[in-house]
């Protein structure tokens, strides 16, 4: 998941991309942005595409930095949101080298650190606690690994949506599936995607000088996995990790 592809998806971004805030219909995100949201504050969209985000950022905070790799999604939410006038949208790669070197009350990093890479998710988390001051907040979603094994399971188990007629992958294709699962990468629509566990998450974030403050489960409907979930499959759901953090 690199520039070039980001750039590519910009113009079909609404259609091609998950709604994260659309679809926490618990509201446990907003929620937890504004219990640490204020006027007097700062904060930074880090991954903030067409800018969703910007409606629940921009009144509640006194400034918005709106980041992004891809200058397409940066150019379609500052038409998008040309009346919120507290935004400043920058282009930013969290896995260069160097990032700007500023510091902000709060950030939030909604699904974005999805690269296969390991090498680009070390600069990026490092470059996210590089923007957050002593004491800052954090809310970052990222797509659960558990979650994802869990879906396999009950699509095998199940034969959910024909998968027990999917062709096992073979050659090259296989070893590189078992190199990438081992590191909890595995596809969303046939991109490699890195999904994350609870503990690794834990680890991450104190590894880069935060306070793990709650992790929880953003539950979606099966839908969203499956094209005809049985009508039985309710609970458990499938989920991305939701972490709140503080900067030590
Ligand atoms: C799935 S979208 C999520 C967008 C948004 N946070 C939301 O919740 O609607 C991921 C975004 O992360 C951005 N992104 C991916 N890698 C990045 C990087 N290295 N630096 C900055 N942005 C990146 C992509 O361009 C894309 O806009």
């Amino acid at each position: 998941m690199e520039k070039k592809y980001w750039e590519k998806i910009a113009p079909n971004y609404e259609t091609e991309i998950f709604d994260v805030l659309k679809n926490d219909i618990s509201g446990k995100i907003v929620k937890s942005i504004l219990s640490f949201a204020n006027k007097k504050k700062s904060v930074i969209d880090i991954g903030c595409a067409v800018g969703k985000w910007m409606p629940v950022l921009s009144p509640n905070f006194g400034k918005v930095q709106a980041i992004d790799i891809s200058a397409k999604n940066l150019k379609i939410a500052a038409q998008k949101y040309k009346d919120l006038q507290n935004i400043n949208y920058q282009r930013v790669d969290m896995s260069a080298s160097k990032v700007p070197a500023v510091k902000y009350d709060a950030a939030i990093c909604i699904n974005a650190i999805l690269t296969a890479h390991l090498n680009k998710r070390n600069l990026f988390f490092k470059h996210m606690a590089s923007f957050i001051k002593k004491g800052g907040d954090l809310v970052l979603v990222v797509p659960s690994l558990e979650s994802k094994l869990f879906s396999h399971i009950v699509a095998n188990k199940y034969n959910v949506d024909n998968a027990k007629k999917d062709k096992a992958p073979t050659g090259k294709r296989a070893i590189e599936q078992i190199r990438y699962i081992k590191d909890g990468v595995t596809d969303i629509d046939d991109v490699p995607t890195k999904h994350f566990l609870k503990e690794e998450l834990t680890l991450l974030l104190e590894m880069e000088g935060f306070k793990v403050l709650e992790i929880e489960k953003i539950k979606y409907d099966w839908t969203t996995e499956f094209h005809k979930p049985p009508t039985w499959l309710k609970n458990p759901k499938p989920w991305d990790w939701l972490v709140v953090a503080k900067k030590k």
